[in-house]
C-alpha cells in the first residue's frame, strides 16, 4: 500500500509545478455572458489574474482560450468521484478523458471538482450533495481521485510537460450531513491516500457551522480553529468565496431561526448570485493567519449567475484588500525553476492501490442507496451514518419536503414553462404537477450520458407522462424535442443559457 508520505511527496512534486495564479473569479462561460463580463471589467479597468472556468462544451472554451491571455484553470463537473463503481463504469472514464480534453485545450494547471455528487444509486439531483462523510467512502474518493489524476497525466500535458492537478472541493451542506467522520477527518483520509490538493470554499464552510449543528455549541472562531487544526490545510491549492443566501424556495417561510435560541444565524445556502456577506471576509481572514497555506495558489470569487455589475463591484474591493496575499509569493518565486528535479519526477507516477475489500465496496454502495432514499423522504434518518456528533439531521426536513421538490418542479428549469402544452392536458385531466416528486424518487433510473440536470428533466417528464397520461405522448415528445434543440444550441455558443449550477 503507498505510504501517506509518497503521496505527501507525489502532492509536492506536481504542486511544485504551479504558479501563483493570484486572485482571480471563477466563472461560467454563459451565466453572466463571459466576454461581456470581460469587456465590462476592461473597460472599468478591474482586471482578475485568472479565471477559473466552469464546465461547458468544447467549442465554447475554445472560444474563451481564444478571447484572453490570463491563466484558465478549470471546474469540472459530471464526474462523480464520491460514487463507488468507476473504475467500471464506462461513462465516468469517458467523463475523465473529455475533461482531460477540456484541460490541454485551456492550459489549465488545475482542475477542481467538488467532492460531491448529483447523482446516487440511480436517483437524480439538481444540486450536490455532499458524500457520505465514512471511512469507507474517503478511501474511494481517494481511489477514484488517483485514477483521474492518471487520465490527466496521460492524456492532458501541458506545455511544459506537467500534468494539471486533480483539486477536490469541500463542498456545501445544504440543511444536513451524514456520516460517522468528522468533515476534516474525512479530508485528511482522502489526502492521505490522494496526491490531490483541495479548495476551500469559505462560503461551504461556513454551512458546514451552521448545517452540522456546531454553531449550537461553540462561536464561530472556535469552530474555525478546530476544524483547521484537524483538516489538510497544507493541501489547499484555492480558496473560493462565494455568495450565501435564503434559498428561494424557503423565501418568506424561514429565513431565520427561531424559538429558543438566543444567538440566530440565517438559513443560508451557497448561493452564487448573491452578495458575499462580510462573515465570509472575517472567516477567510482568519484562516489566512493560521500559517499552514504553504501550496495556496489563487484565491477566486465564484461568481457565475451573478449581475455584471456587482462582479466587478466585488472584485474591485477583493484586489484592493487582498493584493499583498500574494505579492510576497510571487516576489519569492519569480526565477525559480518550476519542473522538479529528475529524481521527483520518478515519484510522478500515481500508484494506485488503496486496498478496498470489495465487500467494504459493495456496503457502501447499500449506504449510498440508503442516503438517497433518506434524503429524498422515503426512508427514516437513522442509523450510524445520522448519529451525532458528525451526522445532523435537525433540518433534513427542509430539504425533503420544500428544497427538494422545488428544484425538481421549478430550479434550473420550470417544469410548466418547460412544457406548457402538456402541463395544461395535465392540469384538465386533474393530474398535478407535484405527483411528479413522488414519481421521480420511486424508481432508480440509469443515466447513460453525461449528466445535465436540463436533460435529466426532460427524460423523466416524459417517462412521467407516458405512465399518467399515455394520450399526451405524441405531445410531451414534440415539446421535449424542441427543448433539446433549443438546449443544444444555448450551449453550442456564448449564450445565456438555462444551466445554472452551484
Ligand atoms: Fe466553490
Amino acid at each position: 500500500m503507498t505510504l501517506s508520505r509518497d503521496v505527501h511527496h507525489n502532492f509536492q512534486d506536481r504542486v511544485a509545478q504551479i504558479q501563483v495564479q493570484g486572485l482571480g473569479l471563477s466563472v461560467d462561460v454563459y451565466s453572466p455572458d463571459l466576454f461581456r463580463l470581460l469587456a465590462d471589467l476592461t473597460r472599468r479597468q478591474v482586471l482578475p489574474m485568472y479565471l477559473e472556468v466552469f464546465h461547458a462544451t468544447s467549442s465554447a472554451l475554445a472560444a474563451v482560450r481564444d478571447q484572453t491571455d490570463v491563466p484558465l484553470p478549470y471546474h469540472g463537473e459530471g464526474l462523480w468521484v464520491t460514487q463507488p463503481g468507476a473504475e467500471s463504469d464506462t461513462l465516468f472514464q469517458e467523463e475523465a478523458r473529455v475533461l482531460a480534453s477540456h484541460l490541454s485545450l485551456l492550459r489549465s494547471a488545475w482542475s477542481n471538482h467538488e467532492c460531491a455528487t448529483k447523482h446516487i444509486a440511480g436517483y437524480s439531483f439538481g444540486t450536490y450533495l455532499p458524500p457520505l462523510y465514512t471511512a469507507s467512502s474517503a478511501d474511494v474518493v481517494a481511489r477514484n481521485v488517483n485514477m483521474v489524476q492518471a487520465v490527466f497525466d496521460q492524456h492532458a500535458a501541458l506545455p511544459g510537460g506537467a500534468s494539471p492537478l486533480f483539486l477536490l472541493e469541500m463542498p456545501p451542506l445544504t440543511f444536513f450531513v451524514a456520516g460517522t467522520l468528522s468533515i476534516p477527518a474525512y479530508f485528511r483520509r482522502v489526502t492521505d491516500q490522494a496526491a490531490c490538493g483541495l479548495v476551500l470554499d469559505i462560503g461551504h464552510l461556513w454551512t458546514v457551522y451552521r448545517y452540522s449543528g456546531a454553531w449550537r455549541r461553540q462561536p464561530l472562531e472556535r469552530f474555525l480553529d478546530d476544524f483547521l487544526y484537524e483538516f489538510p490545510v497544507e493541501r489547499v491549492v484555492e480558496i473560493h468565496i462565494a455568495g450565501l443566501a435564503v434559498h428561494e424556495s424557503l423565501v418568506g417561510r424561514a429565513a431565520i431561526v427561531t424559538g429558543e435560541t438566543p444567538d440566530l444565524l440565517p438559513r443560508w445556502t451557497d448561493a452564487h448570485a448573491a452578495p458575499i456577506p462580510p462573515v465570509l471576509f472575517e472567516m477567510l481572514d482568519r484562516i489566512l493567519q493560521c500559517g499552514r497555506l504553504e501550496n495556496l495558489r489563487g484565491m477566486a470569487l465564484e461568481v457565475d449567475t451573478k449581475p455584471t455589475e456587482h462582479i466587478a463591484n466585488e472584485l474591485a474591493w477583493f484586489l484592493e484588500q487582498y493584493r499583498q496575499v500574494f505579492d510576497q509569493e510571487v516576489a519569492q518565486r519569480s526565477g525559480e525553476g518550476r519542473l522538479p528535479s529528475p529524481a521527483s519526477s520518478a515519484r510522478l507516477s500515481i500508484e494506485n492501490d488503496a486496498e478496498l475489500a470489495e465487500s467494504e465496496v459493495e456496503s457502501l454502495a447499500m449506504a449510498y442507496e440508503r442516503y438517497a432514499q433518506v434524503v429524498s423522504g422515503r426512508a427514516e434518518a437513522v442509523g450510524p451514518n445520522w448519529a451525532a456528533p458528525t451526522a445532523c439531521a435537525d433540518e433534513l426536513d427542509w430539504y425533503r419536503a420544500t428544497y427538494l421538490p422545488y428544484e425538481i418542479l421549478h430550479w434550473g428549469g420550470d417544469i410548466e414553462a418547460m412544457f406548457p402544452e402538456t402541463c395544461r392536458e395535465l392540469a384538465r385531466r386533474q393530474i398535478a404537477l407535484e405527483t411528479l416528486v413522488s414519481y421521480w424518487f420511486r424508481l432508480p433510473h440509469l443515466v447513460t450520458r453525461s449528466y445535465d440536470f436540463f436533460d435529466v428533466k426532460i427524460d423523466r417528464c416524459v417517462e412521467f407522462v407516458s405512465e399518467q397520461a399515455s394520450d399526451l405522448m405524441a405531445l410531451v415528445q414534440r415539446e421535449a424535442a424542441e427543448l433539446r434543440l433549443a438546449y443544444q444550441a444555448a450551449n453550442e455558443g456564448p449564450l445565456q443559457s438555462m444551466r445554472p449550477h452551484l
